[in-house]
Order: structure tokens, then C-alpha cells, then sequence
């Protein structure tokens, strides 16, 4: 019996992952995508032409995965029933209509992942699929597994970057998963990277690592910027600077900070998950790192991140502004720093630094979610923050 694998999404990711996973013919691979009339461009785009994944192999020699997943449709109807695992690979804020669209079909067993599912991913699932949540596994990933973009629509696509090790937890519903999860996404993925579980799924909400790495570094260039456009968008890792570097160590200090204290009041919560950034690079990317002697090299001397650069805008009369709309802030605010903050309030743990990004996020958005030193703004309906589930101890 092929693994019967469903993807959500429908951008870069999703491509990726349905390219890899249709290219072993012990899978059975569909897709869906509820947003505006991506599913009818993407299958009419496979009419004629197969999927195709550019990688740099370990070897230094250029591949390629060739593949034709067997379904892309919008339709949960079709896609859902009989999955195995169901990959949620698309931006956080497009979760909720793909959990409201699983909702009446899922059965008891199948397991959702979320790669990443970003932070407060279980409490959306447990708050949008209620009682049907019991018998479902869930699987967070804290990350995506490439550094990926699509080059043409449908058709083909490009892998910036692999991570080594991929790093996931598991939390098991009533029902004993249809197949082995673990063993599932490797399937999926193929042998790069090599996947492993530990720890609460917690831990992935606390390490969402996109969320501190895009706020730090977006704060660092351009929170005093004068407004004037830039003669290109710079690039995001290589032109880190010191202070953003430093930055990003405070933050990710402050979520060790915040496992702790969860740790110490609930010792059945397995938080060995939560690491420093500079670990978490290390554990993602033992090869790629050239230079390891700070997280600022590490961040400037990673190959899977070479070349990716600053969202940006282009101006009319020449130069670039950076793009403020994009999902550094849009996704990484709501669906990270935010839940982040808000467990930290849980468990009473200062987080200066996640709050000044924060502040300087929530006004490029024009939102309201932290307000007097609480996640009590107006806006936090739009967040994943336990405040807006009105979960207030044991998450
Ligand atoms: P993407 O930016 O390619 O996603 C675009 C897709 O999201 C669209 O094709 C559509 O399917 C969906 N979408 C966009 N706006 C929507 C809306 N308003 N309503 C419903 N659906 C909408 O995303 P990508 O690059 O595939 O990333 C997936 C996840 O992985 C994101 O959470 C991203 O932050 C994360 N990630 C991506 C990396 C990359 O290199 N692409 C690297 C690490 C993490």
C-alpha cells in the first residue's frame, strides 16, 4: 500500500515537497490549494510539462528530482479522505481555512505536520477541530527543510539549501497514528535531511527559529532607516550586522529563559527541544556553516542561505524600499514573537527584547497586540498567542 501523503499549499514548499515525495513511486501524492485558482494554474501547468526540482547535490553536482504529483485540486472532499499524513507547508496566517477545510473529513489516526506549523500551531488545531483533535497526531516542525523558490509556476523549482537535520516533536492523539510518523516524513522527503523527534511539541512552538532570526534581522536594518530608497535589497544573512547578531542571541536567550521556567513548574514537559539559536544553527547546519566561531559568522558563512535577500519593493524612479508587507513581519509577528511573549507573560519571564521587536512590528502592521506590557491588544484575534484561546496555565 503507498503512504498516502496530502500537501497543503501551493507556493514554494509545496512544490518542493510534492516534487520530492511523487518522485518515489511508494507514495501517493495530492495536493490541495484553497487559495484563489493556484490548484486549476498548478495542474494545468503539469498538462504539460513534469515537476521539476534543481538541487546542488553533496557532491557539488547539479540534480534534479523529475516528478508529477498525481493530484492538485481545491477540493478537501477529494484530497482528504484516506491521507495518511497531511503536511501543512504554507504561511501561518492561511492556516486557519486549512484546518476549517479538514475539519469534516479527517479520521481518527491520520497524522497533520506541520513543516513548519510556526508558533501556537496545536492551539489553533486544538481550538478549531475540538473533540475531533483527540484522535489525531500531530507533528510540529519548527522549520521548513530547504531554502526554496519557485522559478516558473507549477513547473519548476529551485532548492536553495537542504538542511542536514530536520528536528520535529510528536504528540500522539487517543488513536494510534496509520503509520509511523517519523518514518512517514522520511519517506516523504527522501534521505535529505534526516529527520528525528523529540521532546514536547511545545518545544517547536518555542523554537519557531523563522520568527526570531527574520524579526532580529529586519529590526537591524531597517528600524532607523530615513526613508530613502536603497540602490539594491540587500542580502538578508551575509549582510547581517553585529548589533542584529547580538540582537538575535538576547531573544533566543529569552525563550531558554522561557522554557525554563516552564520546565521548573511542570516537570513532565520535556523542553530539551528549546536550544540557543546558535545550537539550533549548528544542529541544522553542521556542514553548510564554514566559519563557527560566532552566531554572526555562522549566520554570514551559511551556504544554504547564500544569496537570499531583503523583501523589497522596487520605486519607481529607481532603488528598492523594503517590503514591510511581507511575511518577515506579517507571518514572523502574529505567528511567533507574539505567542512567544504571550506564553512568557504564562509563566511570568521578562522578555525585553522580544517586546522592542514586537513594538516595532505591530506599528509597521498598524496592529494592536501588545499594549500596556500585555498580549491585550485588540488585534490578538489575529495571533496564535494562548491569550486569544483564553488559555491562561498548563498549555
Ligand atoms: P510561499 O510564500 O511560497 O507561500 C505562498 C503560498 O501561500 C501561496 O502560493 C498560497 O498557496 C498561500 N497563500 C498565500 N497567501 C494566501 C492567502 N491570503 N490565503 C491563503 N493562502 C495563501 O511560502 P513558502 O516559501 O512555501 O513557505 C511555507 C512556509 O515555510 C512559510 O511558513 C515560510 O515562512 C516557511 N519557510 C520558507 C522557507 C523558504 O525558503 N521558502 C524557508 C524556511 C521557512
Amino acid at each position: 500500500m503507498p503512504l498516502k501523503v496530502l500537501i497543503l499549499g501551493g507556493g514554494n514548499g509545496a512544490h518542493v515537497l510534492a516534487g520530492i515525495a511523487a518522485s518515489n513511486p511508494e507514495n501517493e501524492v495530492r495536493v490541495m490549494s484553497l487559495f484563489q485558482d493556484e490548484a486549476e494554474r498548478w495542474s494545468k501547468a503539469l498538462e504539460s510539462s513534469d515537476l521539476v526540482i534543481d538541487y546542488t547535490d553533496k557532491d557539488g553536482k547539479e540534480k534534479q528530482f523529475v516528478s508529477k504529483p498525481g493530484l492538485i485540486t481545491n477540493d478537501p472532499k477529494v484530497a482528504v479522505p484516506g491521507s495518511d499524513i497531511i503536511v501543512f507547508v504554507v504561511p501561518a496566517f492561511a492556516h486557519a481555512q486549512y484546518w476549517e477545510a479538514l475539519k469534516p473529513h479527517m479520521e481518527p489516526g491520520m497524522v497533520a505536520i506541520g513543516m513548519p506549523g510556526a508558533a501556537g500551531w496545536e492551539f489553533q488545531a486544538y481550538n478549531i477541530l475540538g473533540d475531533k483533535a483527540k484522535g489525531i497526531t500531530l507533528f510540529n516542525f519548527n522549520t521548513l527543510p530547504w531554502n526554496c523558490r519557485i522559478k516558473e509556476y507549477g513547473k519548476r523549482v529551485g532548492i536553495v539549501g537542504f538542511k542536514d537535520n530536520f528536528v520535529g516533536a510528536i504528540r500522539k492523539g487517543s488513536m494510534e497514528p496509520k503509520v509511523d510518523p517519523l518514518k512517514a516524513i522520511q519517506q516523504s522527503l527522501g534521505p535529505r535531511p534526516v529527520c528525528t523527534a523529540y521532546g514536547d511539541l511545545l518545544g517547536m512552538t518555542l523554537t519557531h527559529t523563522n520568527a526570531i532570526i527574520h524579526s532580529a534581522i529586519m529590526y537591524g536594518r531597517w528600524h532607523d532607516w530615513d526613508g530613502k530608497p536603497v540602490r539594491e535589497a540587500p542580502l538578508f544573512y551575509q549582510g547581517m550586522d553585529q548589533a542584529s547578531a547580538d540582537l538575535l542571541s538576547r531573544v533566543s536567550g529569552e525563550i531558554v529563559a522561557i522554557a525554563t521556567a516552564i520546565s521548573a513548574k511542570n516537570a513532565d514537559i520535556d523542553l530539551s527541544n528549546v536550544k540557543h539559536i546558535s545550537d539550533i544553527m549548528l544542529e541544522f547546519y553542521p556542514e553548510d556553516i564554514k566559519d563557527k566561531s560566532s552566531l554572526l559568522r555562522m549566520m554570514q558563512s551559511n551556504k544554504a542561505f547564500e544569496g537570499l535577500r531583503h523583501p523589497v519593493i522596487n520605486n519607481d524612479g529607481g532603488g528598492v524600499s523594503p517590503d514591510f508587507t511581507s511575511r518577515y513581519i506579517w507571518e514572523d509577528v502574529p505567528f511567533g514573537l507574539v505567542v512567544h511573549r504571550g506564553i512568557a507573560e504564562i509563566v511570568g519571564v521578562h522578555t525585553p527584547n522580544i517586546d522592542k521587536l514586537i513594538i516595532w512590528g505591530q506599528g509597521l502592521m498598524g496592529k494592536e497586540f501588545l499594549v500596556d506590557g500585555k498580549i491585550k491588544g485588540k488585534d490578538i484575534g489575529m495571533t496564535r498567542a494562548p491569550q486569544r484561546y483564553l488559555f491562561k496555565s498548563r498549555l
